[in-house]
């Protein structure tokens, strides 16, 4: 590969998973790994096997389903977790194992309780078993940059020997700064003669906000693997955002004259996918993919960017993905019209979920007249995200107004059999949850509960978002309808569904160090 060719290491539904909030079901994973493909990263970190059953499965319904990228999974510098991990990743085209362990002096004294010769042997260890399974290993030493320069040099050389091919330099507690980045990098090169072999990767972690700045630092020494994930999503404050290290070579390619092999224009797609299966909003001043990255307020501003857009805009939105074209489709819209859209936004159907897909549209068409690119991503990711749920709301009717007291009834189905329940309650929406409360016999906590209309005008769809709890277990659901009250019972009904999935399937805590 040339050798200003930079890898794009996707690390969303792993290190991006991790964050508060952000887990996904297995089927959600699924969809975001086909949208990544679709963006053409390099290398998906598909999970941490070792870590549970349902992310083993995940990992191993992703090796087997995507075919033009790698898929790596992340296993501690131990035997058994390498042994797992190669279970989960053996079925993809280009498996990957991804092994790690701490060299910082804080990680080996309070957290692993080790040597530095005991840490040295375990990366060597580590990585010849993971070689007995594939050649394509990465190694990384957690916490690179607060580790001994000379002890990183060591133990950089030892994983290399053992045979990595790939070495990646974590910033794992967002410690770092440029300068000091590149500086550590440089001298990595200097003093490893033998990563002239290798790929060397960066995994920079957010915490003052200098992830994407230390990437490229690194990038302009010599890494050529950037690990990232889409929304900037990670452990704390996140990890470097993909989007904005990739849209910053694009850009400024005459600084940065690196390229990398991602169709840019579906970031867009795969940003509100993300956003939509962890219910993280996207903040809306967020680089490239934040609502207001492309918006223009001030009038000398819109001037100047009617006149000519490069004024004011350094990129076009197009090549994002951002469609310009905001009107897309009405009740007299067809098939063709209607499936083209879908093709630009990623997605392509089945017959039988176009047409299902198709219904909905054209029902949704007759109650609003302008259905908007917003609409039909709401309309999608109900389509998908629900279809195997346990809980379906089938109907609901509701009454209320002034001097009367509200009353809502429901219609769920579940397990094969069709419950009703009524309740009267405060307001509409208090009615139509305790209804399904009493119908699905669940009783969550109700944590927070936000409606937002997803485009303008008073026939815009209302987009509700909830946030339930039981036991401990989090989770969080959304629905969107002309109605709100109908959307609010959808992002309850949604919730429950996820809720119950969680509970199923505890979520991890990242094991303990080895
Ligand atoms: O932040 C970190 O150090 C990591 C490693 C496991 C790569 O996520
Ligand atoms: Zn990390």
């Amino acid at each position: 590969m040339a050798s200003d060719y930079v890898n794009i290491f996707d690390t969303t539904l792993r290190d991006g998973e991790q964050a508060p909030g952000c887990s996904m079901t297995a089927d959600e994973k699924l969809r975001v790994a086909y949208q990544l493909e679709k963006l053409g990263v390099d290398i998906i970190e598909a999970g941490f096997p070792i870590s549970s059953e349902e992310d083993f499965l995940s990992v191993k319904t992703i090796a087997e389903k995507i075919k033009s990228c790698q898929i790596a999974g992340l296993c501690r510098a131990s035997f058994k977790d390498i042994d797992r991990g190669w279970e989960a990743v053996k079925a993809s085209e280009s498996p990957r194992i991804h092994t790690f362990i701490a060299t910082s002096d804080i990680h080996l004294k309070y957290k692993l309780k080790k040597s530095k010769e005991q840490v040295l042997e375990m990366i060597s260890g580590a990585v010849k078993h993971a070689k007995n399974y594939t050649d394509n290993v990465e190694f990384s030493c957690e916490d690179a940059t607060r580790t001994d320069i000379e002890y990183l040099c060591k133990a950089v050389d030892i994983a290399v020997k053992a045979g990595a091919t790939t070495i990646n330099i974590p910033d794992t507690v967002g410690y770092t700064v440029p300068e000091e980045f590149a500086e550590i990098i440089r001298t990595l090169k200097t003093n490893v003669p033998a990563l002239d072999d290798v790929i060397l990767s960066v995994h920079c972690h957010n915490d003052l906000g200098l992830a994407v700045a230390n990437s490229l630092a690194a990038i302009k020494e010599g890494a050529r693997q950037v690990e990232c994930t889409i929304n900037g999503l990670g452990e704390r404050a996140g990890n470097a955002s993909l989007e904005e290290v990739v849209m910053s070579l694009k850009v400024r390619n005459d600084k940065q004259p690196y390229k990398t092999g991602l169709n840019t224009e579906y970031i867009y797609p795969v940003s509100r996918l993300v956003s939509q299966v962890t219910g993280v909003n996207v903040q809306p001043n967020k680089a490239i993919v934040g609502a207001n990255a492309f918006a223009h307020e001030a009038g000398i501003h819109q001037d100047g960017v009617l006149k000519e857009r490069i004024t004011y805009e350094i990129m076009s939105p197009n090549e994002v993905g951002i469609p310009s074209n905001k009107i897309v489709l009405g009740k007299h819209s067809g098939r063709h019209a209607f499936k083209n859209r879908l093709e630009e936004y990623g997605f392509t159907l089945e017959d039988e979920e176009f047409e299902l897909t198709f219904k909905k549209f054209k029902d949704l068409a007759d109650k609003k007249k302008y259905v908007f690119d917003e609409d039909i991503e709401a309309l999608i990711n109900e389509e998908f995200l629900n279809s195997s749920d346990f809980y379906q709301l089938v109907s609901t009717n509701f009454a209320g107004g002034t001097g009367m007291s509200p009353s809502a009834t429901v219609l769920i189905k579940m397990d094969n059999k069709e419950v009703t329940a009524s309740e009267n309650g405060g307001g509409p929406v208090d009615a139509i949850y305790k209804a399904i409360k009493k119908a699905t016999d669940q009783y969550p906590k109700l944590e927070s509960y936000a409606v937002s209309s997803i485009t303008g005008g008073t026939d815009a769809q209302g987009k509700v978002t909830v946030r339930i709890s039981e036991d401990g277990v989090v989770s969080q659901g959304q629905g969107a309808d002309t109605d709100i009250v109908v959307a609010s019972a959808k992002a309850f009904v949604n919730a429950l569904n996820k809720l119950r999935w969680r509970k199923q399937h505890p979520r991890r805590s990242t094991p303990k160090g080895v």
